[in-house]
């Protein structure tokens, strides 16, 4: 076994998202994956989700780790990361029926999530999904004072960085022919949502 690196949030959220995921990506077969991070997430779903071909993606710096997952892994349906900033990247037109990304947008600053959301939207076929975990405000409010909290955390370390409001991604998505689906309530007052792809 090579070492591999392990956050902890990532252990304490992957069974409720895994859940989530297999009932909302049960018809798709090529998912791409924003931001892998430790690679963590994308072996064990990957591993419980056999019939779907799980593409990693991340920073150059992230990809030692993602890889070291992958070895250790052993599975045929989770491919070695593909270098992916959202700010600069292409992805072939409607190459994937999924996206996934997990705890990536308040991360990012919101230019960087404008063209995440463009992209997203380019790289996935009509009836696509994208799934898209994290921290949100609705009708920009917080959820609640700890997540308040950690956007000013967030904040103070990147100005750039900070929990986006939903609506704001709901209109990105419209623009780029997305709908939203659905909203799942999720530990740590985080939310899964869905987007499906219109055309
Ligand atoms: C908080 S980590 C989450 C990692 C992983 N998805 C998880 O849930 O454990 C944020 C991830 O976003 C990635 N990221 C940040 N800016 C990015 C960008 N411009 N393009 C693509 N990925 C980016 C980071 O490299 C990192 O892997």
């Amino acid at each position: 076994m090579i070492d591999a690196p392990i956050a902890p949030a990532g252990l304490r959220n992957s069974e409720p998202i895994l859940a989530v995921l297999r009932h909302e990506l049960a018809d798709c077969t090529s998912l791409l994956e924003i931001g892998s991070g430790t690679g963590q997430h994308a072996v064990e779903f990957a591993e419980n989700l056999p019939d779907l071909s799980w593409q990693t993606s991340d920073l150059d710096e992230n990809h030692e780790g993602i890889l070291a997952h992958i070895e250790n892994a052993g599975l045929t349906n989770v491919m070695a990361p593909i270098l992916l900033d959202v700010r600069s990247a292409n992805v072939s037109d409607a190459a994937y029926d999924a996206v996934f990304t997990c705890n990536t947008a308040h991360i990012m600053s919101f230019a960087a999530v404008k063209k995440m959301l463009r992209l997203v939207a380019t790289s996935l076929q009509r009836d696509g999904v994208f799934a898209c975990y994290g921290p949100f405000k609705q009708g920009g409010n917080f959820s609640t004072a700890s997540n308040a909290n950690f956007d000013q955390w967030l904040r103070q370390r990147d100005p750039e960085s900070g929990i986006r409001n939903l609506e704001d991604l709901d209109i990105l998505a419209t623009d780029g022919g997305m709908q939203r689906r659905r909203v799942y309530a999720m530990p740590a007052n985080n939310l899964l949502v869905i987007w499906q792809k219109l055309h």
